[in-house]
């Protein structure tokens, strides 16, 4: 059952106190990563809704959307398409800046990424505020891109990203929620 997949996938992500500030409980994917099976069930978990649904491009958010987002580009022989953090592209970009729970950041594209009308997953390990999620969503539809949707790992629900993703129209998909 999914509610057995979420156990054991919950079970294979670590808690970490305190890092990277005071307060903050870190959700730690490397152990997931580390694991085969669990490697492979929440790759074949993310993408079983989108298993059809003609997804030309998966977005994949730096750093760590980056090993999920291949992983999921292959398995829907899809294209991928790396969201960078500022100064990491070598063309012409589109940047937005956000605010992280904890911190800002600046996040770009590729300006020619996609193409107008290409459908788009959008990938990355963990939502907790939004801001990077939504920054990404908001530089896919300035490229035109449709948004199909959007895949997380984990999901921080008391922190509200995925429903402020959810109310700019784009369907979220999460794993695994910590409260
Ligand atoms: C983490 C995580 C998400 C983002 C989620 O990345 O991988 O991308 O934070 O936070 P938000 O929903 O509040 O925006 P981080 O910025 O720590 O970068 P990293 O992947 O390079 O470590
Ligand atoms: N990104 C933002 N908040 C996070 C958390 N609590 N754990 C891991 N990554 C995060």
């Amino acid at each position: 059952s999914s509610e057995t997949v979420s156990m054991n996938l919950a079970d294979s992500i670590r808690a970490i106190p305190d890092y990277p500030r005071p307060g903050i409980v870190f959700r730690d994917i490397t152990t997931l990563l580390g694991d085969a099976r669990a490697f492979r069930r929440a790759v074949d978990e993310l993408v079983q809704p989108f298993a059809g649904l003609k997804i030309a491009k998966i977005a994949g958010i730096e750093a760590r959307g980056f090993i999920l987002g291949g992983a999921v580009a292959h398995q829907l022989s899809a294209g991928f398409v790396p969201v960078r953090k500022k100064g990491k592209l070598p063309l012409e970009t589109l940047r937005a800046t956000y605010a992280l729970e904890y911190g800002t950041d600046e996040i770009e594209i590729h300006r020619d990424a996609v193409q107008p009308g290409e459908r788009v997953l959008l990938v990355d390990d963990l939502i907790a505020t939004g801001g990077t999620a939504e920054a990404a969503v908001n530089l896919l539809a300035g490229l035109g891109a449709e948004v199909v949707a959007a895949c997380f790992i984990v999901d921080l629900p008391e922190l509200g990203g995925a429903d402020k993703i959810r109310r700019l129209g784009v369907p979220v998909r999460t794993l695994v929620s910590f409260g």
